[in-house]
């Protein structure tokens, strides 16, 4: 019973290592409860180790309450610690997603990391760390740095004209993060949002996992249905006016001002999410829905597209009357960003690098974006045409009389084909089972050529062959 096996060269210490054994023996009835411990003198002897060791183990256990200890008597285990054994680590592994490499990945919203210049940001970062005031390491504030909000109103007015002031600009770890502080800012004005239908299923899910009901708002190739915007009970309504995820649209003008107008007579918050307009490739990135009514609307930005996701730095414009509970909401959330990223960005942005970077991608993607929909032609032909505005990471397309739903997607994993349906997007089930999303950012030409001709394979192996119309 009392054979410890003891690793003499290991980093733990003989008494851990003891101490750990015998809880271990402890909590899964190996010792008894009120089952006396040996001696100190005795164990050590048999472990051949000092006593002293064996001494520190005993005032571990009895720290944490696993023993007690009176002069006189033996150290005794206390009762009731016994605890019925949960699945062991292996067993739960086996039940996690593994990573797949795919022979054809078009994973949506994927920028390309290969892209990214690196060495401009180690240096940005590295100045940044040097040159951080100490009271910076502090607890800063959780508006983030004043320098990144300035620098952030100069690139929003200088990129998409929206005129904001610094001080309307909030700091966070990502439009994920955004949405759900937005949902605890807004839990007072009711329980329930309307949301397009399709949507980012992972936006959808941070609402729900709020407590919210989300109401589905059907979506055509033009964005947001407004003629079916139903305000009863909602507090909110989620959109995505310059680019909607997935379907591609561009919310025009009269719906614009439809949606503002409904938003105005049921008094209702819009949270505008502008994930990814900056990559435009037929004209200038749209005005955000923002600048129509500065007191309705919530703007949530991200650099996740623009720069990388891993960066996880975001940004929401808020109306003021939200300014005061944000920020106590987002204290007692994570309190603020780390300010080496953020003072990194606002020398990127401040040396206008985050210009020049877009700029060179919106012209990389755009080539890609080229190669993708002639590849489609060269291999479908007629059978297919592509849905929404030319913006963004990837494309919507449809294949009429085609259905794709999350078994086929499924199937082309087992096959090598990573393909996202937009069924997987969409609340109201069947509705657009003859579309398909590519990501396309992420893949040099070859890469989608290839993908592409391995995606008419694979339809056409799974009787998927799409009719030429
Ligand atoms: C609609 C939409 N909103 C926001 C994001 C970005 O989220 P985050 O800033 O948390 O990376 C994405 C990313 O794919 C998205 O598709």
């Amino acid at each position: 019973m009392w054979g410890i096996e003891l690793e003499r060269q290991g980093e733990i210490s003989l008494s851990r290592q003891i101490y750990q054994t015998l809880r271990d023996y402890i909590i899964d009835g190996r010792i008894k409860p009120g089952e006396a411990l040996p001696s100190t003198r005795e164990l050590a002897k048999q472990q051949s180790v000092s006593r002293n060791t064996v001494a520190e183990s005993y005032e571990m256990l009895l720290a944490e309450g696993f023993v007690i200890s009176r002069q006189g008597s033996p150290t005794r285990v206390v009762e009731g610690l016994r605890l019925e054994k949960t699945p062991a680590l292996e067993q739960l592994k086996e039940t996690m997603p593994q990573a797949q490499s795919f022979r054809a990945d078009f994973k949506t919203g994927q920028p390309d990391l290969r892209c990214f210049p690196r060495y401009q940001w180690q240096q940005l970062f590295v100045k940044a760390f040097e040159k951080m005031p100490l009271n910076q390491l502090g607890y800063s504030g959780p508006e983030g740095l004043l320098s990144l909000r300035e620098e952030i109103a100069a690139w929003l007015f200088r990129s998409k004209g929206l005129a904001v002031s610094s001080q309307d600009i909030f700091i966070t770890a990502g439009a994920t993060q955004t949405l759900h502080l937005i949902a605890d800012l807004l839990s007072t004005e009711g329980r329930e949002m309307l949301i397009e239908d399709p949507c980012h299923i992972g936006m959808l899910r941070a609402l729900q996992g709020k407590g919210y009901s989300m109401r589905p708002v059907p979506v055509d190739a033009l964005g947001l249905q407004t003629e079916y915007l139903d305000g009863k009970g909602a507090c909110a309504v989620y959109v995505t006016p310059s680019h909607q995820f997935p379907l591609g649209g561009i919310l025009p003008a009269k719906r614009r001002a439809a949606l503002i107008r409904f938003a105005r007579e049921n008094n209702l918050y819009i949270v505008e999410d502008d994930y990814d307009s900056e990559f435009r490739y037929c004209g200038a990135p749209v005005s955000p829905l923002y600048s129509m009514d500065p007191q309705r609307v919530i703007y949530v930005g991200t650099f996740s597209k623009v720069l990388f996701p891993a960066l996880r730095i975001g940004y929401v414009v808020l109306p003021q009357q939200l300014h005061s509970q944000w920020r106590y909401l987002r204290i007692h959330a994570d309190v603020q960003n780390p300010p080496f990223e953020q003072a990194a960005l606002a020398e990127y942005l401040h040396t206008r690098k985050l210009d020049r970077h877009v700029q060179q991608m919106r012209r990389v993607y755009g080539q890609r974006r080229h190669v993708l929909l002639q590849t489609l032609d060269e291999t479908f032909g007629k059978a297919w045409h592509p849905w929404g505005d030319a913006a963004g990471l990837h494309l919507a397309l449809e294949f009429p009389g085609m259905r794709f739903d999350n078994e086929f997607a499924q199937r082309g994993r087992n096959y090598g084909i990573r393909v996202t349906p937009v069924e997987y997007h969409s609340i109201r089930k069947g509705k657009h089972l003859d579309k398909l999303l590519i990501g396309y950012g992420h893949l040099e030409p070859d890469e989608i050529r290839n993908g592409i001709l391995l995606l008419h394979d694979f339809m056409k192996e799974n009787g998927q062959t799409p009719v030429t119309v």
